[in-house]
Parts: structure tokens; C-alpha cells; sequence
């Protein structure tokens, strides 16, 4: 999982990279390891969707956006420390729902296509990294923005159990089939999507959770930064 440790990376505060595809549980996964170890929670796609949603806020019904004018509007965004979490504030104001709706997802990934918003997102989730220790989740942040990150996880899960997980959140009951192949359909698009910016880093524990509950996943990923800790 990792190479030997230098002493001033010891001394620098802990990073828990967790990364993997949509709906593979990065984050609720990653909320419940923070919480566990003491942690704050960054969550590295919120930020893609403040940016997001600040755009759409600035310009409604535009749809050619340039990145000069994503940029822009992003400085609307603020990563806010909470007790356990970093939220991403819109305008001083959590903005949660707006960031999940349908609107902002279907245009994130394009967002997170610009270079120069990646470097935005970047150093925050890094300044956010500099006091105290983290747990990341998203799509490159163990190899990108944390190459040196003591912990690193990759999360995958077979697509019909994503997409399942995915609609029993959403819907709060068990889907049909029927739909559960329709999210599947989804998934893969957006999967492919984003597939350029979804990196394993080669130093990172690949951790297949389509036979694990969410438990499970945590315990062996608290149990992973536990012996990095020592
Ligand atoms: O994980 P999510 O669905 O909230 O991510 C939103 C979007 O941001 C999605 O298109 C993937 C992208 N993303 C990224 O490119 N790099 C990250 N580190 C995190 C998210």
C-alpha cells in the first residue's frame, strides 16, 4: 500500500485518499471513516458541483460555458469546516440539495473536464489538508492532488449493485429490475464520462465492495490507516 514513510511526512497531518466511480460509496464511505478516526471529511466532486451550481446560478439558461467564466462564478464557493465535515458553501450558504439536483449533475462533468478547475478544486481540498488530518474522497485525489498520501484506497463495485445502492438512497424502498437496469445505463454513461479524470494510483489497496456492506468497507479502511498511524 505504501512506500516507507520519511519523517517529515510523519509530521505532516494524515491523508486518507479514497477514490473510485460514481456510486461506488467514496463518499458516505468516507463520512464514516472521518468519523471514526477523528477526521474531517472533504468530498473533492462537491466542490465540481458548487462550481457547478455557481455557474448555472450566474449565467441560467447559457449553456457555452468557457472556463474563464466557470472560474468566475466559483469564486461564490467556499469549503467550510463543520465539526466532522468540510462543506462547500454557495454564497456563504450551504447549498446541499441544489448540488445534488439534476441540473448540477448533468452538467459536472463537463466542469470537471477544465484544467485550470481542477487546479482550483485542488488547492482547496489541499489547503483544507494543511491543518489537521483528512479523509478525501473523489477521483484522483490519491494520485493527482495527494501523491504522497499515507493512505490510499481505490473503491469498486460492480455496476447492477452501484446502480442498485444508488436507487435504494434515492428512492428509500427496493427497485424493480426493470430500473435498476436503467440506472445501470446511467451509471455507465457517466462512468464513461469521467473515466479520463478516474485514476488508481499504483501504491492504493483496490477494495471490491459488491459482496461488502458499508460496515465492512469502513472497518477495512480504518483498520488500513490504524496501522499507517503506528
Ligand atoms: O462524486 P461526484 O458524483 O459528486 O462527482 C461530481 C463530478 O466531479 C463527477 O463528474 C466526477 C467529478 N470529479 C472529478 O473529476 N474529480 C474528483 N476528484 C471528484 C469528482
Amino acid at each position: 500500500m505504501t512506500s516507507p514513510v520519511s519523517a517529515a511526512e510523519r509530521r505532516r497531518p494524515l491523508v486518507v485518499a479514497i477514490d473510485g466511480p460514481a456510486a461506488s460509496g467514496k463518499s458516505s464511505t468516507a463520512k464514516w471513516v472521518a468519523r471514526v478516526l477523528g477526521f474531517r471529511h472533504v468530498d473533492s466532486g462537491a466542490l465540481y458541483r458548487a462550481a457547478t451550481a455557481a455557474t448555472l446560478r450566474a449565467a441560467p439558461g447559457d449553456t457555452g460555458w468557457t472556463e474563464d467564466a466557470v472560474l468566475a462564478a466559483a469564486a461564490a464557493v467556499t469549503l467550510v469546516p463543520g465539526e466532522t465535515s468540510f462543506h462547500a458553501h454557495l454564497d456563504g450558504v450551504d447549498a446541499e440539495e441544489e448540488l445534488r439536483g439534476g441540473a448540477v449533475t448533468s452538467r459536472v462533468s463537463l466542469v470537471a473536464r477544465m484544467p485550470r478547475v481542477r487546479d482550483w478544486v485542488n488547492a482547496m481540498v489541499r489547503r483544507a489538508a494543511e491543518g489537521s488530518p483528512v479523509v478525501v474522497d473523489g477521483r484522483d485525489m490519491g494520485t493527482a492532488v495527494f501523491p504522497h498520501a499515507r493512505v490510499k484506497v481505490f473503491l469498486v463495485a460492480d455496476s447492477w449493485e452501484r446502480a442498485k445502492r444508488r436507487l435504494v438512497q434515492r428512492l428509500e424502498r427496493v427497485p424493480t429490475d426493470a430500473e435498476i437496469a436503467d440506472e445501470v445505463d446511467a451509471l455507465v454513461q457517466r462512468d464513461a464520462k469521467d473515466e479520463a479524470q478516474t485514476r488508481q494510483a499504483a501504491d492504493a489497496v483496490l477494495i471490491d465492495t459488491t459482496y461488502l456492506t458499508q460496515e465492512e468497507q469502513v472497518e477495512r479502511i480504518v483498520a488500513i490507516a490504524r496501522a499507517a498511524m503506528r
